[in-house]
């Protein structure tokens, strides 16, 4: 059989996201009740980070622990790869020592070079185009707070031109949901990904129009890793797209917020919201782990989900 390797969240099917999800769900349950469930004995992760983590790297490590497993952080500082080694040549020996390998990179072409090289499945833990992984947190969260996510809208705010824009675009058109992308001209997503967003996906320039009786609103940093240069530029565009009360105010009264982290209180999202009664976020962070446990043992062809393959 060949390799499954997640690097966008439409690299697995639809049925197979939503029983993933329900399965995090029930790893969640386990590990809150203090069960041990360890099927990954003798398993090792290759964790490849060139970018900056808190979140991905210690729901990672962690998770691959509590399923019995261990995990290796790799950055290239202390590899062959920051001096020159090609990724293929790293994929090709280190798929032979390991059982699954977890990508933080830039290009999301690093990925792809990375997956086609390996023996083993290829995670990624984002890249400049994608984050499928937060976006698995996301809607297990929204799943446990709705059910699902058919129906109803979403409004991402903010810089629409990355990767959390995209991998929300790829879920709306998953999970059957309305995406209102709110941007200003200039951050919003490519024409490719618009494209494959479909008709879920709307780009509108007003984040009030954006997020008028949504669901959900959603933001991220407007400076994304590797973007430090812009910095500045990015804050005086963006003001106009921060989350805060006001703009609270235009949602759903149930609205939920959400965000990936990490945050900037007072740029992208007010303090109040953030830390306010429809945030979230701290589900949201943990969720991380119970999703991404839930994903390598669907990898591993571990489990209830595993048994899914080729529908
Ligand atoms: N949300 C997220 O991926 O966080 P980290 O950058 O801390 O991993
Ligand atoms: N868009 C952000 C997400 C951080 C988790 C970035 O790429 O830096």
């Amino acid at each position: 059989m060949n390799v499954r390797h997640f690097l966008r969240l439409s690299d697995l099917s639809p049925s197979e996201l939503r029983a993933l999800l329900q399965r995090a769900i029930v790893l969640k349950q386990i590990q809150r009740d203090g069960e041990r469930y360890a099927p990954c004995a003798g398993r090792t992760l290759a964790m490849i980070f060139e970018k900056s983590s808190t979140r991905t790297r210690v729901s990672f490590e962690t998770g691959m622990a509590q399923l019995g497993g261990h995990a290796l952080f790799l950055s290239p500082r202390d590899t062959q790869l920051g001096r020159g080694e090609s990724v293929e040549d790293t994929a090709r020996v280190i798929s032979r020592m390991v059982d699954m390998v977890m990508i933080r990179t830039f290009g999301h072409d690093n990925l792809l070079r990375f997956a086609a090289a390996s023996r083993v499945p290829v995670i990624n833990g984002l890249s400049d185009d994608h984050h499928p992984c937060q976006l698995l947190a996301d809607l297990m969260t929204a799943t446990e707070h709705w059910g699902d996510l058919r129906g109803r809208t979403v409004a991402y705010i903010g810089d629409g031109s990355n990767n959390m824009a995209h991998s929300w675009m790829e879920a709306a058109q998953i999970f059957d949901f309305r995406l209102r992308i709110g941007s200003p001209a200039g951050y919003v997503p490519s024409a490719g990904m618009l494209q494959s967003g479909g008709a879920q996906v709307t780009v509108l320039h007003d984040a009030v129009a954006a997020v008028r009786g949504a669901n959900l609103i959603v933001t991220d940093v407007w400076t994304s890793m590797g973007q430090e240069e812009e910095a500045a530029a990015r804050k005086a565009i963006l003001a106009p797209f921060q989350v805060n009360a006001t703009l609270m105010a235009a949602a759903a009264p149930d609205a939920l917020f959400m965000h990936c982290l990490p945050a900037h209180r007072g740029e992208e999202v007010s303090a109040e919201v953030i830390d306010g009664p429809r945030s979230v976020v701290w589900e949201e962070a943990e969720n991380r782990l119970h999703a991404q446990k839930a994903l390598m043992e669907f990898l591993f062809g571990i489990g209830p989900v595993a048994a899914l393959q080729g529908d």
